[in-house]
């Protein structure tokens, strides 16, 4: 039976998905949300308009006594990680560390105050799949360990392992979510994501630099209907359970710089240069990416909501204004 999350968590509350999820959650009745952020990749501007927030500024490895910090909510959200792949390049070793030793302790300290949790996987884990769309039981086609890439991915497979261990065991109650290249209009450019870049250097009608042929596809996902089905999910309770969360109308790089031009007016010029100049070797990339959403949408009877026309046109005049 559905009812309201009243105390909620949220880790990596001040990152880009975080910040939007609390828009929601207060829009859908949630009274208290504590945020756990040490603002590695978050910002202060992310959470600055919410007036009613506790935070906790720091590394939730740092934290003494995490299990009390989580006394009486009712729902954990997941989200703080190493992220983007720019990021992932820059920090392996920190954001290895993150996303396996951040990830163990909070669900150790879900599990001993028995909040639920939900975690936030991604895409990533499918590798270089070559099924034309990628299901939960997909089989994941990862590079090997040379390509340092792969290692977010990998972290991100062992959250899922240890978190279906522990509910196996009775000991705690995940919901695993994959996200699949989510975009929205507060999205930072700073650590390599591909739509804030292409956009920010149309308005400023610079070149768009893409990496490799521009052929690989990508889908792209809106940030409001990801946070929808986040809520959605932690009220169905649907323990044990993996749902992608993605659109499936796939475009290639190559077709949404030329987006992007078209849509904000802009004179920049499409540069191409190889991943391995901008990477080093251990670089490689899938050339698909499509989610298949069956699950999650027979579960919540929720369709992803926008075209990527609109969002790109939503982004476009967010930034403008900003
Ligand atoms: N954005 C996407 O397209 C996408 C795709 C797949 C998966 N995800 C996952 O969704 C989650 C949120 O991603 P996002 O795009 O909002 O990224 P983000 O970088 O904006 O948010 C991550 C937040 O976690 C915080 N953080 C990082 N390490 C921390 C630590 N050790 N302790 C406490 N806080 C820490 C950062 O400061 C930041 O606020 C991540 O787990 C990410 O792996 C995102």
């Amino acid at each position: 039976m559905k009812n309201r999350l009243q105390k909620v968590v949220i880790t990596g509350g001040a990152g880009f998905i975080g910040s939007n999820l609390i828009s929601h959650l207060y829009e859908n009745g949630t009274d208290e949300i504590l945020i756990i952020d040490d603002f590695s990749t978050g910002s202060r501007k992310n959470i600055d308009h919410f007036n009613n927030l506790k935070i906790i500024d720091s590394r939730i490895e740092d934290i003494a006594d995490l299990e009390s910090k989580l006394e009486g909510y009712d729902f954990c959200f997941h989200l703080a990680a190493g992220v983007g792949v720019k990021y992932i390049m820059d920090n392996v070793s920190k954001a290895l560390n993150t996303n396996i030793q951040a990830t163990h302790k909070i669900f150790n300290a879900c599990s001993q105050m028995n909040v639920p949790i939900l975690i936030t996987s991604t895409s990533e884990v499918y590798g270089v799949s070559n099924d034309p769309v990628w299901t939960e039981e997909s089989k994941s086609l990862l590079g090997p360990p040379t390509k340092l890439r792969w290692s977010y991915a990998t972290s991100k497979l062992i959250d899922e392992f240890m978190a279906l261990a522990e509910f196996n065991d009775g000991n705690l109650n995940p919901i695993i979510v994959r996200l699949f290249n989510i975009i929205g209009s507060n999205q930072s450019s700073e650590f390599g994501m591909v739509v804030p870049k292409f956009v920010e250097a149309a308005l400023e009608n610079r070149d768009i630099i893409i990496h490799g042929s521009g052929d690989q596809t990508r889908s792209f996902t809106w940030v409001g209907d990801v946070v929808n089905y986040f809520r959605e999910l932690a009220l169905l309770k649907p323990y044990g359970e993996i749902f992608n969360i993605g659109q499936p109308e796939e475009v290639s790089i190559k077709n949404l710089a030329e987006l992007v031009i078209k849509k904000s007016n802009s004179s920049s010029k499409i540069k191409f240069i190889s991943h391995e100049e901008e990477y080093g070797k251990a670089f490689e990339d899938p050339m698909r990416r499509t989610p298949g959403i069956d699950k999650i949408v027979s579960l919540t009877g929720i369709r992803p909501s926008k075209k990527l026309e609109e969002m790109i046109e939503e982004i476009i005049e967010f930034k403008k204004q900003h």
